[in-house]
């Protein structure tokens, strides 16, 4: 029998990853409001635009710097943990560094 069992590219695992985190106009909405509430933002504004799959969330929280911006679309960029015994003390919504990495 033919071995047909293989490995999928990687361009392929990566958007399986990604819906495993955004599966929805619902997903994104929730990951950018967890965002905002580790943040500190005391006040969040959700616009959607569900017909153009466009979602904006704008908070009064911390923000960050453009290069901040840039590591946080990477897979695994957090600022939220650093060690595996962070694990065992999670204090924030987020921790993977996954969410914005999905959505980009
Ligand atoms: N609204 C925001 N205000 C300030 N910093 C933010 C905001 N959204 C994201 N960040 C920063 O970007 C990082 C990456 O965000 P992302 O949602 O991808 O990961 P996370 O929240 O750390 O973990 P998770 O994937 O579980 O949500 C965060 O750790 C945080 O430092
Ligand atoms: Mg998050």
């Amino acid at each position: 029998m033919p071995v047909t069992i293989q490995t999928l590219p990687a361009e392929v695992i990566n958007l399986i990853a990604a819906g495993e985190v955004i599966d929805s106009i619902a997903a994104a909405v929730r990951e950018l409001v967890e965002n905002s509430l580790d943040a500190g933002a005391t006040r969040i504004v959700v616009s959607v635009w569900p017909e153009q799959w466009r979602v904006q969330v704008a908070d009064n929280g911390t923000g960050m710097d453009l290069e901040n911006l840039q590591q946080a679309a990477e897979p695994h960029s957090t600022s939220k943990i650093t060690t595996e015994a962070d694990l065992y003390k999670i204090a924030t919504l987020g921790f993977r560094g996954e969410a914005l990495h999905s959505l980009a």
